[in-house]
């Protein structure tokens, strides 16, 4: 195993980051999943994926995350950051954001630029990031999600130039609407039955994702046919129009 064959990937105890982990091991390179409270979920993933030990670590505190990610040894040549969480709230309720930008956008970002200066070095990589359809569109009742999301994209596009002329591409895959499935944390938004009719009515294929479906997204721009895509952000939404 080379350092160029590791991916890490953050939110692997989660619903898409266990997809992700999945599908980038079915493509032969090896995964260091990273997770936060799922310690148990992710280590019982990478026994069934062949994966490296999981890192357990708050990725709001990216100094440390890195210190632990660094003492496994390998330097990424694919990085993937799946973690992060909603905030279901009006902009009209008062409040703060419960540290929503510290895990949707910092620690992304932080993470990203720390794992990406070994990929420099190496003159080589992929960042792949997963964002949000609501980046894009827009979300009803949450703005602030939505905000953070918007964020991830406009990074990407920006640190796309920073990053290629070492040959490191940074793209973000934004999902729509996901079927929850038991893996699905607080990052994962979760409708009512009829809720999920009412969306899968305004989307073409008339259906929410398989998480896998957004993984498969997502290796591609982690994998060897992407290398001349970066700063995009990719919709991954069935064609959805609202
Ligand atoms: N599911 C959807 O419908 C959907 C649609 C569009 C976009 N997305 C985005 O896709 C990403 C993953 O969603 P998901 O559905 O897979 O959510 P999920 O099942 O709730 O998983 C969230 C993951 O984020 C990790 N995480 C949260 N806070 C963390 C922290 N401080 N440090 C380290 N890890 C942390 C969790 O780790 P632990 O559980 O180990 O604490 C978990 O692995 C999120 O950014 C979400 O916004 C999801």
């Amino acid at each position: 195993m080379t350092d160029s064959d590791v991916a890490l990937v953050t939110g692997a105890s989660g619903l898409l980051g266990a997809a992700i982990c999945r599908a980038l091991a079915a493509t032969g390179l090896t995964v260091l999943p990273v997770c936060h409270r799922g310690l148990d979920r992710a280590a019982e993933l990478a026994e069934e994926i062949g994966a490296l030990e999981p890192v357990r670590a708050d990725l709001t505190d990216p100094a440390a995350a890195m210190d632990r990610i660094r003492e496994r040894g390998v330097s990424p040549g694919v990085l993937v950051c799946a973690h992060g969480r909603t905030l279901r709230r009006s902009v009209l309720t008062p409040g703060d954001d419960d540290g929503l930008w510290d895990v949707n956008v910092h620690s992304v970002t932080r993470l990203a630029g720390s794992v990406g200066k070994g990929m420099l070095r190496r003159r080589g990589g992929r960042i792949v990031l997963v964002g949000s359809r609501a980046g894009s569109v827009g979300l009803p009742g949450q703005a602030e999600y939505a905000a953070t999301k918007a964020a991830l994209s406009a990074w990407a596009a920006s640190a796309a130039w920073d990053f290629g002329r070492f040959g490191v591409t940074v793209n973000v895959v934004a999902p729509g609407a996901v079927l929850p499935g038991p893996g699905s944390g607080s990052g994962a938004a979760v409708y009512t039955e009829e809720e999920n009719r009412a969306v899968a009515d305004r989307i073409a294929l008339r259906r929410l994702a398989a998480p896998e479906e957004i993984a498969g997204a997502v290796a591609f721009l982690a994998g060897p046919q992407s290398g001349y895509i970066t700063g995009q952000t990719l919709l991954v939404d069935g064609g959805a129009r609202w």
